[in-house]
């Protein structure tokens, strides 16, 4: 059994067979990073592992080539990826509601709201949702009051995953000052949306996801997961940086994102390569479109490949909601 997170007498479950999983797959991104406790430095040695991955390459010719992941704009041996994405969120987590608010003038708020209420949790009676990449536990926390508000539900559940130990001590920080406090209502699990062997199949009615899935290594192994451990009926919904479409506003936003966000992240969290990386990712994840097809390849049912079906434009497509359905 991986040892208990949570230093606080926090009811963090640790993941017990996929954080095993997760550590071996991990060991030699994780052996890259140990000594660096800051995103900026890691990046910095990175490149000279990519300088040597060169070298042996071009030394080595029987040397099988490693399979490699976009990390922002960089390309990245694919074991890498996951630490240096944990190294980003260990640097950021303290700051994140911050940054969130100021780089994106509080907007994130709205466009939460509107993910979770296009759910509507506890319409039906009471519902086991699952927020992954749920760090900081916006998601969980609007989906319980929601529920309690509209439907006077306080029997809906949510299980927050997330992959950072940190981004989870920021959500349950959060959770301590509301009544789901030390409820059934809310658990914590540090866990990889890739691999959630802790969780059985056909489990939720509920899965959500906002602003995560861009972070992981292989989104259609997120989604695979996500399929098994929804019920047949269940919702799979992703809220995610997405394409604008109309050029101008493509224009502006690029140049907003590629120079005042990393700017901020600068003076108000001393940390501007995680906030560079932030919005490289948001560049490097697929077009709706695109991600509606891995929706479907994953086995769920979505609606018309247009704007209004298999997804919903936010602020021109700045943000997108997808959803698909088990069926
Ligand atoms: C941008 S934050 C979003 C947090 C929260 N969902 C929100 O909307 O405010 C992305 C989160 O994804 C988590 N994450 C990245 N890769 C992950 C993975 N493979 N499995 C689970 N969580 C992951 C990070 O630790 C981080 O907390």
């Amino acid at each position: 059994m991986a040892p208990d997170l949570d230093d606080q007498n926090l009811a963090f479950r640790t993941v017990t067979r996929s954080s095993l999983t997760t550590s071996t797959m991990l060991r030699s991104g994780s052996r890259l990073c140990t000594q660096i406790s800051r995103s900026s430095r890691c990046l910095a040695r990175l490149n000279s592992t990519q300088a040597s991955h060169a070298a042996n390459s071009s030394s080595s010719s029987s040397t099988q080539e490693p399979r490699t992941v976009s990390f922002g704009f960089r390309t990245v041996p694919e074991d890498a990826k996951e630490s240096l994405v944990k190294e980003v969120f260990n640097s950021v987590a303290s700051k994140y509601d911050l940054m969130n608010d100021a780089t994106s003038f509080g907007v994130h708020r709205l466009w939460k709201d509107t993910f979770v209420s296009s759910l509507r949790p506890g319409r039906r009676g009471p519902q086991k949702c699952i927020d992954v990449a749920g760090g900081t536990g916006d998601i969980a926390l609007r989906i319980l009051d929601y529920a309690r508000e509209k439907y006077a539900d306080r029997e809906t559940t949510v299980d927050i995953v997330d992959i950072n130990a940190e981004m989870l001590k920021e959500g349950y920080r959060r959770f301590k000052k509301t009544m789901y406090h030390n409820t059934p209502q809310v658990a914590f699990h540090e866990g990889n949306a890739q691999l959630m062997s802790q969780f059985p199949d056909n489990t939720y009615d509920i899965y959500t996801i906002a602003f995560g899935i861009r972070n992981c290594t292989s989104i259609p192994d997120v989604l695979k997961e996500a399929h098994r451990i929804l019920k047949p009926g269940g919702t799979f919904a992703c809220l995610e940086f997405s394409r604008v479409g109309n050029p101008l506003l493509s224009t502006l936003y690029d140049q907003y994102s590629f120079s005042v966000i990393p700017l901020m992240g600068t003076v108000l969290a001393g940390d501007r390569d995680s906030y560079q990386y932030l919005v490289e990712s948001i560049r490097k994840f697929p077009p709706q479109q695109e991600f509606a097809q891995m929706i479907r390849d994953a086995g769920f049912a979505t609606g018309k490949d247009e704007d209004g079906g298999a997804w919903t434009d936010l602020w021109g497509g700045i943000a997108s909601i997808h959803k698909g359905v088990k069926l």
